[in-house]
């Protein structure tokens, strides 16, 4: 795959590089240990207390209450109480309504010694734009890359379009820790990155790869968020203005990237950030 050095772009790819941002729709490490029990992705603890909520939100009484306080009807939906037709949404699936970026493959170990390893997150954010550029990922102790991530502190995440969609899913949907060569399995092929012993992702349909190494372990423990700094990126020439990017919405369903909605005039406050 042609890939080539972020740094080394071009004016013009940088402009096409902020517009594809618009088209996106949207334990410490150290005191966990690699043979302990893998919690329920997500956090057990975490999830056991979301449903008691989403019990409760779905308590006969609560309801009851809900019925006989009538109020004016609002115009969103028939039912004339005072959350205007509002409906109560289980806690536990709020993550379904602000799913984060696109989803990502995410290589860790090491190339040169054979040791890499891939898997899929759609739990990510941004943390800061640069100075150094943060990128926040929750990878828990219920997959094998937890470990490699422990132990080597490095990563490439790697950007797939909508072409890899169902062997993307399907790299989420099974473990090294069951012997599986995901790598081989998919026909993913590894290339060396610059900066990190993780491969960076080729294949004509990757639209992007960066390469990261761990900066913060605080909120591993308690999270699984592992907080990483960018060290070097690279892009695919070919994809980086036709790639659409594929969204989790958190139930086994997927929005692809659409229409490119140019609103750069109106981001009067944020002119920095559109070079
Ligand atoms: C669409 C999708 C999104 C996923 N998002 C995450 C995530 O954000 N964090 C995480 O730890 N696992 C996530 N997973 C699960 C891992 O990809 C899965 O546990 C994988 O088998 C781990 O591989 P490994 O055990 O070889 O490391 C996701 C899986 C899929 C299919």
């Amino acid at each position: 795959m042609p890939l080539k050095r972020k740094s080394e772009t071009n004016e013009a790819d940088e402009t096409t590089h902020a517009k594809r941002r618009t088209r996106s729709s949207r334990r410490d490490a150290e005191g966990v240990h690699a043979g302990e029990a893998a919690p329920k992705r997500g956090g057990s603890e975490l999830h056991s207390h979301a449903d008691r909520t989403e019990d409760l939100a779905e308590d006969s009484s609560v309801k009851h209450q809900t019925e006989e306080r009538k109020g004016p009807v609002t115009g969103l939906g028939d039912t004339s109480n005072e959350t205007g037709g509002l409906k109560p949404y289980p806690i536990s699936k709020v993550y379904r309504l602000i799913e984060p970026g696109p989803v990502l493959l995410v290589a860790t170990g090491s190339l040169a010694e054979g040791t890499h390893n891939i898997m899929t997150i759609g739990f990510h954010m941004v943390m800061q734009h640069e100075s150094p550029p943060l990128i926040g990922i929750s990878l828990g102790p219920w997959d094998a890359s937890f470990a490699v991530l422990k132990k080597h502190r490095e990563c490439v995440l790697a950007v797939p379009s909508v072409e890899m969609v169902e062997m993307v899913v399907d790299v989420g949907n099974c473990s090294s820790a069951d012997g599986v060569d995901k790598w081989a399995k998919f026909g993913l092929e590894p290339l060396p990155a610059k900066k990190v012993k993780a491969p960076l992702v080729g294949g004509p349909d990757v639209i992007a790869n960066v390469e990261c190494v761990v900066e913060d372990t605080k909120m591993v423990g308690k999270y699984s968020m592992w907080v990483l700094r960018v060290v070097g990126a690279w892009q695919n020439p070919t994809r980086m203005e036709t790639g659409r990017m594929f969204h989790h919405r958190g139930d086994g369903t997927f929005v692809v990237d659409g229409e490119v909605l140019d609103l750069q005039e109106k981001m009067v406050k944020w002119k920095e950030y559109q070079d």
